[in-house]
């Protein structure tokens, strides 16, 4: 017997040590502040020290207490960043995947999990109109961004041939942060993504997109792909997605939508994303606005063999055998990755548990939450809303009497005052170079009297600072 066994009574213990632990979290979540109160040094020193040379047993439990306590919360007043709640029948399924221990490869290696991954692949592209796309679960948007980018240079800019004419990569100046980074990591060089400018509404311009990209190609250039985001990281503003992909068509050039935030509000409301059809590939993160616990997003694409060209590089101890499309199907034919953890049991288990209705529910109610916050913002003298509220993220600041000059610095002090307190957390936008309080409704713990709990909070912030 290896000492790293468990006996199934030991194990059976440790597990309800754990399910209590969570279920106290879960009963006390409404109430605990909505960011610990803990510095660095207290992190270090609690969760610091050298590495045990004899196992300590249950012992080993006790901390989880402090890794409770010094977690921020998902709580029902949590509005920062683009961050879903963590629904626990899904981390309940992530827990089985864990034991089950998957290497979710091919077919072949877990073949209740390939099952399982390729029908929610098919529910999230029926759910977002795209019916047809093939695709698999990544870790988050980034990753799923880049292996987008890898498809769209290799299908119009092939390997083997002529790498002479850089591609050129197109995105509104409100992209995020992941796709330059994408960019740079394929080896494209930063110079070759061009930023077209957005409109008023932050979305993209699409004629400053059509006038960059004839530039281009009258300058000798080899457009590859645009990047339209469906909800940006700041404001929600989905760029023109069906006029982008006639530009798209018109210039054989690959159509990525970057859906991480806002895709899978087309649940809700498939009027305001009309146009993800069009996509070549397109990225969303359940994570985010499907409220599954961190990881788990997707990369879907129109063209399995756009994924194959990209990905398919398979060793000779890795290939499959067999003719059954099923049986012989293999995930790292179309993924960056070779191993992969079972994302996808959270997420079928959770969407079976509760139904699609209820996920519709709940993004309807968070864009409610939105639209409400913004009518308070609009009725309160001393707040501007600073964008317009085309999803759920709502971006505003404190104005009163205060110089223009001044506003970026107060609406910072107002902030941090604001998380310190811990009743309502928000995070930070900058729009047009105005500093911006920033609420993101992607929870589905948030009732409609924990929304109408930030203006007083934001206020009495303002009230501390000023
Ligand atoms: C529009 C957009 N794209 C990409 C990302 C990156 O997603 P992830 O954090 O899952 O890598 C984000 C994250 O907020 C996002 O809002």
């Amino acid at each position: 017997m290896s000492a790293l066994d468990l006996s199934p009574e030991e194990f059976q213990a440790l597990a309800a040590r754990i399910t209590d632990l969570a279920t106290r979290f879960l009963t006390a979540l409404p109430t605990l502040p909505t960011y610990p109160s803990v510095s660095g040094l207290q992190t270090r020193e609690c969760f610091g020290g050298p590495l045990p040379e004899r196992g300590l047993k249950g012992a080993a439990l006790e901390t989880l207490e402090d890794v409770v306590a010094m977690s921020r919360p998902p709580s029902p007043r949590f509005f920062g960043y683009v961050l879903g709640s963590g629904e626990p029948v899904a981390a309940l399924g992530d827990l089985l995947a864990s034991i089950l221990n998957q290497n979710v490869t091919a077919w072949r290696s877990s073949p209740a999990a390939v099952a399982i991954e390729r029908q929610v692949i098919e529910w999230l592209a029926a759910a977002v109109g795209c019916s047809g796309f093939g695709g698999s679960l990544c870790g988050g948007a980034s990753a799923a961004n880049l292996m987008a980018l890898a498809m769209a240079r290799d299908s119009k800019l092939p390997a083997g041939g002529s790498h002479a004419r850089p591609a050129i990569i197109y995105a509104s100046s409100e992209v995020h942060m992941s796709i330059p980074k994408a960019v740079a990591l394929l080896g494209l060089g930063r110079e070759s993504l061009h930023l077209v400018p957005c409109d008023a509404s932050w979305r993209m311009d699409v004629g400053a997109l059509e006038a960059a990209i004839a530039k281009d190609v009258a300058a000798g250039g080899k457009p590859v792909a645009v990047i339209a985001t469906a909800g940006t990281v700041n404001t929600g503003a989905i760029d023109p997605l069906e006029p982008i992909a006639a530009v798209c068509r018109r210039h054989d050039v690959w159509l990525h939508i970057d859906g991480a935030y806002g895709a899978l509000a087309a649940l809700a409301r498939p009027d305001r994303l009309r146009g993800l059809a069009h996509a070549d590939s397109l990225s969303l993160d359940t994570h985010k606005w499907l409220y599954q616990p961190v990881d788990c997003s997707a990369l879907l694409y129109r063209s399995t063999a756009a994924a194959h060209t990209a990905f398919s590089q398979t060793g000779e101890y890795a290939r499959t055998f067999g003719s059954d499309p099923l049986e012989a199907f293999a995930f790292f034919e179309e993924s960056m990755e070779l191993s992969r953890r079972f994302r996808a049991l959270k997420l079928w288990l959770s969407l079976r548990y509760h139904g699609a209705e209820a996920f519709r529910t709940a993004i309807h109610a968070d864009l409610q939450h939105a639209a409400d916050l913004a009518r308070g913002i609009g009725d309160t003298p001393d707040l501007e809303l600073l964008a317009p509220v085309e999803l759920s993220a709502v971006c505003f600041r404190y104005r009163g009497g205060v110089v223009d000059s001044d506003l970026n610095r107060v609406n910072a002090a107002i902030l941090k005052r604001l998380i310190e307190r811990g009743r309502v957390y928000l995070s930070n936008a900058s729009i047009g170079g105005r500093f911006a309080l920033r609420a993101c409704f992607v929870n589905h713990r948030t009732s409609d009297s924990d929304v109408a709990a930030i203006i007083p909070e934001v206020l009495a912030a303002s009230r501390e600072v000023l």
